[in-house]
């Protein structure tokens, strides 16, 4: 028998952190289904909790790593550094044609460091988003992965004006959707099917509780700005009962802070990071969601929940502009009559998704790859 025909195209797919693992499922998929490709996934280890990572996983069904770095916690630098001196042999001795990238986390800009000081071509998943705050270190890290980027793939309008802007060649930039959108619409039905294992502890009927997700160390570092949103989040509690999944990094804040009595209240109901197909449910069924999460805003657009954002500036304006995601900053004067008014008026109707958030987009990415790729 001929041997099999080789796949052609080497890619190499680096995921570090949550919102990554949820964006690359389904791109993984796609390439793989593809036949196009020999594909290897690389895990930096920058989220490393069985919650916040082994969970994802099997949720998305993402494979196995074929590489774990383990780089861990640390400093903006020393973490960047780490995953950069971990990623650098194994990028130099295996041929790699593409190295695909996704959002804006550290593991995402220190992958893209390493990949082009090696000369190895980038495809960056989610480029163009700005939310033109350089305190953000997301916003960082976007610019430089997208100037290193030779393939810049979208989800929104806004990214493309973005890169107008910035002077990148038309060429390089591909509108594809949102592959976040690719993996709620897979899993959204699953999702609806698991009975959440919270429903133990909280009544969970539709439309009757908030959900709250706070890890921004903007929100959360600061004790005054971290106690002010907590008390106001109590207030808000009496009238609506609010899930809490609190990340590590927030639950450390509320310790210290003293604040951490409050989490054994019962209607400010604080537990573990929720794997993926759990905080989906949740999420669906939820009157209002209150977030400092970029991710949580697309995919309460695509739910039809109102969402507030606790943020002054977004890097997604098209969920703002599609009626669901209001910024009200992390001033409790601001967001706490916000949220009462949102809870207080009949829920508006869900709009149509933006253009492309329709569950193909890892199908499109897929397409241009082999497109460009192809010797
Ligand atoms: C990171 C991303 C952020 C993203 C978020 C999703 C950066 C700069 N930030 O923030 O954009 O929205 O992931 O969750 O990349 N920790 C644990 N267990 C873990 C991982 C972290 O306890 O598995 C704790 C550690 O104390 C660590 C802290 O959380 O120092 C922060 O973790 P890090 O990965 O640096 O950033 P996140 O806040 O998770």
């Amino acid at each position: 028998m001929p041997p099999e025909p080789r796949a052609e195209i080497s890619l190499c797919f680096v995921v570090g952190a949550r919102p990554n693992f949820v964006k690359a499922a389904p791109v993984i998929r796609a390439c793989s289904e593809s036949g196009a490709f020999r594909c290897s996934l690389i895990h930096t280890g920058q989220h490393y909790d069985r919650s916040l990572s082994d969970a994802f996983f099997n949720d998305l069904e993402l494979p196995e790593p074929d590489l774990h770095l383990e780089a861990g916690s640390g400093s903006h630098a020393a973490q960047t550094g780490q995953i950069m001196q971990r990623l650098e042999p194994l990028l130099e001795t295996d041929r790699t044609d593409c190295l695909v990238v996704f959002g804006d986390v550290n593991s995402t800009l220190a992958a893209a460091l390493t990949a082009a000081k090696l000369g190895v071509p980038i495809a960056h998943v989610e480029a163009g988003l700005r939310s033109f705050d350089s305190t953000m270190p997301e916003e960082i890290n976007r610019r430089v992965t997208d100037c290193l980027s030779a393939l810049l793939f979208t989800t929104e309008e806004s990214a493309n004006q973005n890169l107008e802007r910035e002077g990148v060649a038309p060429a390089r930039v591909h509108y594809v959707g949102n592959t976040m959108v690719d993996s709620l619409l897979r899993h959204l039905e699953p999702a609806r099917a698991r009975r959440p294992q919270l429903a133990d502890r909280i009544p969970i009927t539709r439309q009757t509780y908030g959900v709250l997700t706070l890890h921004r160390p903007a929100n959360v570092d600061d004790q005054a700005t971290l106690t002010g949103l907590w008390r106001a989040l109590e207030a808000l509690s009496a009238r609506l009962p609010i899930v809490f999944p609190v990340h590590p990094r927030t639950r450390r804040q509320l310790v210290d802070s003293g604040l951490a009595a409050a989490t054994s209240d019962d209607r400010l109901v604080c537990c573990d990071p929720l794997p993926y197909l759990e905080f989906l449910a949740l999420m669906d069924g939820a009157r209002l969601v209150l977030t400092d999460s970029g991710g949580i805003q697309e995919e309460t657009t695509v739910l039809g929940v109102p969402c507030l954002t606790l943020r002054s500036n977004t890097e997604r304006p098209v969920t703002v502009s599609r009626g669901t995601n209001r910024l009200v900053g992390s001033d409790p004067a601001v967001m706490l009559p916000a949220a009462i008014t949102a809870v207080e008026r009949p829920l508006p109707e869900k709009p149509p998704p933006p253009p492309l958030w329709d569950g193909r987009a890892a199908t499109r990415i897929a397409s241009v790859l082999v497109d460009r790729l192809r010797r």
